[in-house]
């Protein structure tokens, strides 16, 4: 059946209705006739012409207390701006109110694999995307990566909160300024001398990211045997669907199923991953920090190097130029699986090596650090590429 047929059948079968809509494309990935090719046609003219009259701070200022799922934009905004983003947060049709509430509970219940799942291991794999890498490295958050990955992080943390989409939540809020900072950055890495890949972020490209978040994610906690009941397994999917809406990842491309996902998410990483200097320059600089920010002396960056390699697999972290760590990578091994499993009260307490409470008091101090640090930032449309 040809693409136009099989959408027609599917958008006419009531049934199936507007949920049916999704995953519909079988889009040639990886050519320049499918979504690498498609960018963001609502929001990137907006940023544009933000951009082009100057009015981006003005326009920071007034949205800097946007900040509820439900709160009317304040006046002032340029009207073409005003209307994009009255479009922009409406839930699609398909959002299921219920199993975003699911969602919710199973974000709080698993937060602590989550955050480091999304935080820790989707931030090393982000790194190994040469076209990620170097838009982030050559725009202007790539010369300050405690405050970029503060700023990444709200939208991680507004994700997996309670009240995500609910009309106090703020995820709408964060995605839509999202949407209008990419659209920004593929006007402005344009002109940056440095830049030389054509128009950054299609769609294309925020897939790859979106599978390094919750298809990943979803993948290590099955490695991991956590227990996760088909309900939850599908809400999850979902609160990352609506997500990837929201962000301007269109409809036709978005996963409709964790088959569909992961079949797609082994088509489109392999080919978009690799080394690049500017990724092992940033993933250095973020394990870095994750050695920091956890208290003086309890984390050592040998540990940090160990877990990383441990998330991210043995591939990847090479590209990343992950050193390897004879002491703390077996270790880490052995350790994560049995905390996983005491968790889940597979196995008693004392099954579970010491190395491995180092480790969750690692990620909970890294994710302390950020959720402390997210409170005093804000998302941002960004007016330069990263200062020479
Ligand atoms: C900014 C999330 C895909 C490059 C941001 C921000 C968030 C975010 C929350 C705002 C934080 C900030 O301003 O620093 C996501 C998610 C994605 C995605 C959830 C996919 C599902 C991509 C892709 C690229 C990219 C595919 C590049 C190929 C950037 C850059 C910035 C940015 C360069 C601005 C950095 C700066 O100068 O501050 N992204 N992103 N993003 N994103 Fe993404």
């Amino acid at each position: 059946m040809s693409e136009m047929s099989r959408r027609k059948v599917l958008l006419s079968g009531g049934a199936l209705g507007a949920a049916g809509a999704l995953g519909l494309a079988t889009p040639a990935w990886g050519t320049d006739e499918g979504p690498r090719s498609v960018y963001d046609t609502e929001a990137d003219p907006v940023s544009a012409q933000l951009l082009d009259s100057g009015v981006v701070p003005e326009v920071n200022r007034l949205l800097w207390d946007w900040t509820r799922n439900d709160q009317p934009l304040p006046a002032g905004l340029p009207g073409y701006l005003h209307d994009f983003i009255e479009k922009a947060r409406r839930l699609p049709e398909w959002a299921d109110r219920a199993k975003l509430e699911t969602a919710a509970r199973f974000n709080k219940s698993r937060g602590i694999y989550l955050n480091l799942l999304n935080g820790v291991g989707g931030g090393m794999l982000s790194t190994a995307i040469p076209k990620e890498a170097w838009a982030v490295y050559y725009s202007k958050g790539g010369a300050d990566m405690e405050d970029r990955v503060a700023k990444t992080s709200l939208l991680g943390f507004a994700v997996g909160a309670l009240n995500a989409y609910r009309p106090d939540g703020d995820c709408i809020v964060q995605a839509v300024k999202t949407r209008l900072v990419h659209a920004a950055i593929r006007h402005l890495l344009q002109q940056s001398p440095h830049w030389k890949w054509g128009i950054p972020i299609s769609q294309e490209d925020m897939l790859v990211t979106w599978h390094t978040l919750p298809t990943y994610a979803m993948r290590k906690m099955r490695e991991w045997k956590v227990p996760i009941s088909a309900a939850d397994s599908q809400a999850y999917l979902h609160v990352w669907q609506v997500t990837a809406h929201m962000l301007g990842i269109r409809d036709e491309y978005i996963p409709a199923t964790w088959a569909a996902a992961n079949a797609q998410s082994d088509q489109v990483l392999p080919p978009n991953m690799g080394p690049t200097r500017e990724g092992v320059e940033l993933t250095d600089i973020l394990l870095g920090q994750l050695a920091e920010q956890t208290s003086p002396g309890s984390v050592s960056r040998p540990l940090c190097n160990a877990l990383a390699r441990y998330l991210v697999g043995d591939q990847v972290a090479d590209w990343d130029g992950i050193k390897r760590e004879p002491i703390w990578g077996p270790l880490i091994a052995t350790a994560w699986p049995a905390l996983v499993r005491f968790r889940e009260g597979l196995i008693p307490l004392p099954l579970v090596p010491e190395a491995a409470w180092v480790i969750d008091e690692a990620a909970r101090q890294y994710i302390l650090f950020y959720l402390t640090k997210g409170k005093a930032t804000k998302i941002e449309i960004p007016t330069i590429n990263r200062p020479e």
